[in-house]
């Protein structure tokens, strides 16, 4: 296979999402892990440092590479000569989520989507669920990589 984008918040990257991209870049040959920013929304990290720490979690992966955009996603892949768009699913609530999106790309540019399962001990893992804990004082290692849990420490004021 050639290239694809694995586009996300990643407000921040979990081991849910680190497991998909390590999946796909052994299958792809050019993997481009792409930060989509949403102006209405105010994350926990900056667009940077969200680039930044896929960066460090990613840097033992060929073929991947860190990107951001801001806009609508087809016009990314467009503009960047992709076709293929690869997406982890948790559960049947993700799949109600992204299946309307996946047509919409399809319709909107002839983008196809490839989901992968995440790994069921993932399954209940979610960026926001992940930051929620954090901020009341849990323990959110097991489901970080080492470089994110870190920077979300730092951010809880631990
Ligand atoms: O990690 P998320 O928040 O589930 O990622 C969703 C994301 C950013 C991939 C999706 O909202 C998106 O593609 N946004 C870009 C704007 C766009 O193209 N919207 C129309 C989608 S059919």
């Amino acid at each position: 296979m050639t290239g694809a984008v694995c586009p996300g918040s990643f407000d921040p990257l979990t081991r849910g999402h680190l497991f998909v991209i390590e999946q796909c870049a052994q299958r792809f040959s050019e993997l481009v892990v792409t930060v989509v920013v949403n102006p209405a929304k105010q994350g926990m990290f900056t667009i940077d440092e969200r680039v930044e720490l896929i960066e460090q979690c990613t840097a033992h992966l060929p073929g991947v590479r860190v990107d951001r955009w801001e806009g609508l996603l087809v016009d990314y892949l467009a503009r960047n000569d992709y076709s293929t768009i690869v997406k982890g699913l948790r559960s049947s609530v993700d799949f109600e989520y992204e299946v309307p999106m996946a047509q919409m790309n399809r319709d909107l540019a002839g983008i196809e989507t490839f989901f992968l399962l995440t790994e069921p001990q993932w399954a209940h893992v979610s960026s926001s669920l992940v930051k929620e804990v954090a901020k009341l004082g849990g323990d959110v290692a097991p489901f970080l990589p080492e470089p994110v849990y870190s920077a979300v420490a730092a951010k809880v004021g631990r």
